[in-house]
């Protein structure tokens, strides 16, 4: 086994998922639990995550951490991991402009870690802090740009850092970096996907008591399906599929939805509540209020439903890792977004919450839809929050502005999919906020809207990049957005990458 010792970086669970994707076993722990674990368990290597802290906040914390360099197994620190390993050698780290997005780095040395790189080679990077020296014990293996350390070994030990995240998808090389390590850690691969279906399984069968019920809230996405089908497999007709229809979702998406789901012999029950939940969010401003009512709403529906059957007593949700890391769940880690699914449902609900893909990743969880037969609609749908349309529209939610963002958002997906470059992209969809442009339509002046749309491509959502799209695509969305959409003048495109951004504007 591989231990990630997370120190709440946004990140940590991605290097997890990639080692199982090189069939390595890993787990996930703290670093307040790592000596604990390490005593318990077989580990043969470490993996020191990022994080949003400054190895300055808490050094006494870090002193304790010194055990690691005497482990005798493999490390290898990533991001605030690699600051940390410097500190703990007593190499100087500074605090910088840091760099952030993609960033080139130049390998000095020539180490098993960086077998297969080029001299120079483009990597993810997002820090502040840098280590800018290091003692003789250590050699630097690569620089930054800014001549920041970007990669160090320890002489005698096979101990590394790096500054960068070979993790996140953008770094091109960063899996064969990760495989380098495990070679240099001489560490067999036997671990595959199917174990973690069967995992999930045993995991159901587990937590579901006998003869009760359990509601799954189905939006007709791909994880709130794939959910549903594995929990109907182990516990059948004790499964209530329910579709609660909020008013935010995509234009002709939930009569879509059922139809799909009555393939794989889900029947949903449809509570049409679009205007319990719409009626509270007009006039709020802010979406993380937006995510509260729109969580209590939901949990308000569960409850009423589970009073009438007296033996519902879960929930099943298609919660992922990104919902779970993105909402705070992992210590140290900071808040980005309480996505709904987790954070946002009230104390209150008494219903227990049963999330099989917890642990999972959209392209491991499109995976196992693929075993399981989910129909392709569903598989190949962009991924779409919860909230919906909610989080698409900045500033005061108007039932004017939700009409734009989700008409202008169905002209850009019927443009991709006509353009056949809608399965090329990770989400499209365009949001509308109170910023407006005046225009000329019909020969007078006429105040409206701007749109902007955000097309971005990804593996998972921890990391984006935004599309080039072909300008020719551009200028039709964009011109049939302006003339199809009375109160609308102005469309923009959105071009940051996440991090700094995010997806979804709000
Ligand atoms: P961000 O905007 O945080 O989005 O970069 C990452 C991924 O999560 C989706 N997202 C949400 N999903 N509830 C959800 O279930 C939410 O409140 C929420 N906010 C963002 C987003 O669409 C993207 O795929």
């Amino acid at each position: 086994m591989v231990l990630v010792v997370n120190f709440g970086g946004q990140y940590a669970h991605l290097i997890s998922r990639r080692l199982r994707e090189l069939n390595i076993y890993t787990e996930v722990v703290s670093h307040r639990s790592l000596k604990s674990v390490i005593a318990q368990k077989n580990v043969k290597a470490l993996i020191l995550s990022g994080g949003p802290a400054s190895v300055y906040d808490n050094e006494e914390d870090i002193k304790n951490l010194d055990f690691i360099l005497n482990l005798n197994i493999p490390v290898l620190g990533i991001c605030y991991g690699h600051q940390l390993l410097a500190k703990l050698v007593s190499g100087d780290v500074k605090r910088g402009k840091g760099e952030f997005g993609r960033t080139e780095i130049k390998i000095l040395k020539d180490d098993p870690l960086f077998k297969g790189w080029e001299q120079k080679e483009n990597v993810w990077m997002s820090h502040r802090d840098y280590v800018a020296e290091l003692p003789d014990i250590a050699e630097v293996l690569a620089v930054s740009e800014r001549d920041y350390i970007a990669a160090f070994k320890l002489k005698n030990k096979p101990i590394y850092g790096v500054q960068f995240h070979p993790e996140v998808h953008h770094t091109a090389k960063g899996r064969k970096l990760l495989n380098n390590f495990i070679e240099v850690s001489g560490i067999k691969k036997r671990w595959k996907l199917k174990d973690i279906v069967e995992d999930i399984i045993n995991y159901i069968s587990r937590t579901i008591e006998p003869n009760a019920k359990a509601l799954a809230a189905i939006s007709g996405g791909i994880d709130s399906t794939v959910a549903a089908v594995l929990v109907k497999k182990i516990i059948g007709d004790r499964l209530v599929p329910i579709l609660v229809d909020h008013g935010l979702f995509r234009k002709g998406e939930v009569e879509e939805s059922i139809k799909c789901l009555r393939k794989i012999g889900l029947e949903p029950v449809v509570v049409d509540a679009r205007e319990r939940f719409l009626k509270k969010l007009w006039g709020t401003r802010d979406c993380e209020e937006r995510r509260r009512i729109i969580g209590n709403t939901f949990a308000e529906i569960f409850s009423e439903l589970a009073e009438e059957d007296s033996n519902i007593k879960y929930l099943v949700q298609g919660t992922t890792y990104p919902d779970v890391i993105e909402s705070g769940h992992v210590e140290k880690a900071d808040k980005i977004k309480s996505h709904h699914n987790v954070a946002a449902l009230p104390s209150w609900l008494k219903l227990k919450v049963v999330e099989p893909l917890k642990f999972l990743y959209k392209d491991e969880v499109r995976r196992i839809a693929k075993i399981i037969g989910v129909p392709n609609e569903i598989i190949s749908k962009h991924p779409f929050p919860g909230p919906g349309f909610a989080v698409r529209v900045i500033g005061v939610f108007t039932p004017e502005k939700l009409e734009i963002s989700r008409n202008a958002s169905k002209i850009l997906e019927d443009e991709l999919r006509k353009e056949n470059l809608y399965n090329n992209v990770w989400q499209a969809f365009a949001v509308v906020g109170d910023d407006t442009w005046v225009g000329i339509k019909g020969d007078s002046r006429d105040v409206g809207y701007i749109v902007t749309l955000r097309i971005v491509v990804s593996e998972d959502a921890m990391t984006a990049d935004w599309y080039r799209i072909p300008y020719d695509v551009l200028d039709r969305v964009s011109r049939r957005i302006v003339s199809e959409l009375d109160r609308v003048t102005m469309v923009t495109y959105a071009i940051s990458s996440k991090p700094p951004s995010t997806i979804e504007p709000c």
